[in-house]
């Protein structure tokens, strides 16, 4: 006998499903602690923020277009950035609010993750969005937008004697012309550093490494790239035109002779390379004095701060820094560099790319190659030159002049913001051992402690350690030895620089 059972159309299924789980999330959300809000920041200074937008000399790097608008995919228009930096604001105790972590429209970034797990569904997009706004929207970074930077140990406020008083007489929030403001121990400049993120990732992604490492003085400079590798970006060019750079996959493109994957990894790291480049420039800029002539294209983003970077720039120590995606890019800039468009004296490599494409092994710096446990403990086999561990190992171990080490019970997403927001999710997600809090300070110590070795030539804490474990995940476990950080976590010193 036949049975003939009801069933609601699929539509209307998906719909109730759909609305039944946004309840859940919802009440979830409201009533467990899923979110934590960012920590302080670890170093002394306050941090002032500022999302940049400039013009640069419009180029391509490569002929290919898109498909979807005809438009050229690699054309470089604008360079977008966030400033993180040393503020000249008295210290705070109540952790003020620069702005909200997810980028504005939250839709933008939501479309654009739809769309990186190919999803073009309007309504799913939308989905997409509200699931990111509901567990970002109440996220915020600490930090006060357009702060006055830093000044140095002799700067005076009134009729500052730099000559470049422009920016000063208008200190945002700052109403008694300089007085409680904060100068340097001593007359020195800033050193800086740039910083490029992974695949999928996003510049506000690493707010609490790169804000960090700011109040620790230095200017850190986090290029957003529009080179089809991040969710989503707007460009905003000088006469008012916007344009929508979404994650670009390779059936995305059109090119007189069809392209290959790793022509598209190459396509993006020389447009990577070139926003860098362009970053190094508006550093000078700002240095040289020129900071009033820059018109900001991010739309709402001020600027009244820029004229105070003039002649607070140390120009001879830009460090670049680079997580995955990024610090396959990071290693890529030392090819050229050091050199007068790329005055790069060392990088921070996190998690160097295991499918980006093979790493650049032409570097005359030092570098600073920290894994994380996951990157270590899961080998592949890297484009026919041996285990991935091996040929980083071997690539450092070459210069004669750099660090490679593992912090233990970490995971590839463990340098971000991620784990600090929805640390219960992430640590499902990853798996990781160690306390989301502790392994960021560990990062952001071993990260300023290498910057100061390039300022200074002192090696401290960790980077005094002699190696521990030489073949990592490779060798016997027996001989897989590990040292405690600052913070209390495990470490892995896999190569130290000769002498
Ligand atoms: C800054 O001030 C200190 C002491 O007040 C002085 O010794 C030093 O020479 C000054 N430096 C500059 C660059 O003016
Ligand atoms: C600039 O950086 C270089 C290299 O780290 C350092 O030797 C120099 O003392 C710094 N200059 C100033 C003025 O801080």
């Amino acid at each position: 006998m036949p049975r003939f059972r009801f069933r609601r159309p699929l539509s209307r299924r998906i719909l109730l499903y759909t609305s039944a789980s946004l309840l859940f999330l919802l009440l979830v959300t409201s009533l467990t602690p899923i979110i934590s809000p960012l920590p302080p920041y670890t170093g002394q200074y306050e941090v002032g923020i500022l999302d940049l937008e400039t013009a640069v000399p419009r180029r391509a790097v490569h002929s290919a277009v898109l498909k979807e608008t005809g438009e050229k995919a690699f054309e470089l228009a604008t360079l977008a950035l966030t400033l993180y930096y040393p503020s000249a604001l008295p210290s705070s105790p109540a952790q003020p609010w620069a702005r909200p972590w997810l980028p504005q429209p939250v839709s933008l970034v939501g479309t654009g993750y739809a769309r990186l797990v190919g999803v073009r569904f309007a309504p799913l997009q939308a989905l997409v969005t509200f699931f990111l706004w509901a567990f970002g929207a109440n996220t915020v970074i600490p930090g006060v937008v357009d702060a006055p930077v830093l000044m140095g140990a002799n700067a005076t406020w009134v009729g500052n004697g730099n000559g470049n008083g422009e920016g000063l007489g208008k200190l945002r929030g700052v109403e008694d012309e300089g007085r409680g403001l904060r100068t340097m121990d001593e007359e020195r400049t800033l050193p800086c550093v740039v910083f490029t993120h992974g695949m999928a990732g996003m510049s506000q992604s690493y707010s609490h490494y790169l804000g960090s490492i700011a109040s620790h003085g230095y200017v850190v400079a986090a290029v957003e790239h529009r080179d089809g590798s991040g969710p989503g970006s707007i460009v905003h060019y000088p006469d008012g035109g916007e344009r929508y750079v979404w994650h670009i996959k390779l059936e995305d493109l059109e090119a007189e002779l069809p392209m290959t994957l790793s022509e598209l990894k190459a396509a993006q790291l020389t447009f990577r390379e070139a926003e860098i480049q362009e970053t190094i420039r508006l550093l000078r800029l700002l240095n040289a004095g020129h900071g009033h002539l820059l018109q900001n294209l991010k739309p709402d983003s001020p600027r009244e701060s820029l004229p105070g970077f003039a002649n607070r720039l140390n120009m001879s120590a830009v460090t670049v820094a680079g997580h995955s995606y990024g610090a396959t890019g990071a290693l890529q800039v030392l090819k050229n560099a050091p050199s007068e468009p790329m005055p790069v004296n060392g990088a921070i490599v996190l998690d160097p790319g295991k499918g980006s494409g093979l790493l650049n092994k032409d570097v005359d710096v030092p570098a600073l190659v920290i894994d994380s446990g996951e990157w270590t403990e899961k080998q592949v086999e890297f484009y026919g030159e041996g285990w991935h561990f091996d040929v980083v190992r071997k690539l450092v171990d070459t210069t004669k002049k750099g660090w490679f080490m593992t912090l233990t019970g970490s995971a590839h997403p463990s340098c971000t913001d991620a784990p600090l927001i929805v640390p219960w999710i992430m640590k499902l997600a990853t798996g990781t051992t160690l306390n989301a809090k502790v392994a960021l300070e560990e990062y952001i110590s071993t990260s300023v402690r290498f910057l100061e070795y390039l300022r200074d030539g002192e090696k401290k804490e960790l980077l005094r350690s002699d190696v521990t474990s030489p073949e990592g995940p490779l060798g016997d476990a027996e001989k897989r030895v590990k040292i405690k950080g600052k913070h209390g976590a495990d470490w892995e010193v896999h190569v130290t620089p000769e002498a």
